[in-house]
């Protein structure tokens, strides 16, 4: 029953318009033509997607907790600042990255109520599990954007 619970669930967030890695392939392919060195995978990166590959398996609380912060930020602090760092050093080039199909705050609201609705079936210990998972989650961010500034 978990099982079939949660693959209903996980469809319910695949193909909502805000996924990234596509737009940030085309980032990455036009930062390498300008002759930017593009590193390898590196331990943040990695451990924070197997991380989030097993919690996809096993533990949907938590794993919505990513998908909020993840797609929510992209477009909220994320935006801000890809906007400075394209005025800084990108001469104003707009990056894929910060551009979606279609109306943003729409897709955005389709995807808050599908989250609502998901969450409306949880117990309250269900709730505070994934609402515990955003310190993990800032966590593995930040080491993130700790290995980008550095
Ligand atoms: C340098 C680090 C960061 C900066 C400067 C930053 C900045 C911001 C700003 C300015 C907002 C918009 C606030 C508003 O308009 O009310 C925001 C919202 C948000 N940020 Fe960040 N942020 C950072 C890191 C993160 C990280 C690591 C995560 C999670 C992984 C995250 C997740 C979010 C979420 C979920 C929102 C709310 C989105 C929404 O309400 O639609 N942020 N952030």
């Amino acid at each position: 029953m978990f099982c079939a619970y949660f693959h209903d669930t996980d469809a319910e967030f695949r193909n909502t318009g805000l996924e990234r890695a596509g737009n940030l392939t085309k980032d990455l392919a036009w930062f390498k033509e300008e002759g930017h060195f593009i590193p390898e995978l590196l331990s943040p990166g990695i451990d924070y997607s197997l991380y989030i590959e097993e919690l996809s398996k096993k533990d949907p609380q938590a794993f919505i907790c990513h998908i909020y912060n993840i797609y929510f930020g992209h477009t909220a602090g994320g935006q801000m600042i890809g906007r400075k760092v394209s005025a800084k050093i990108l001469n104003g080039k707009e990056l894929e990255f910060y551009k979606w199909d279609g109306d943003l705050p729409q897709l955005l609201q389709k995807v808050r109520d599908k989250l609502n609705k998901v969450a409306q079936d949880w117990t309250r210990d269900e709730k505070n599990h994934c609402l515990e998972e955003n310190e993990k989650c800032f966590k593995f961010n930040i080491e993130i954007m700790r290995l980008i500034v550095a």
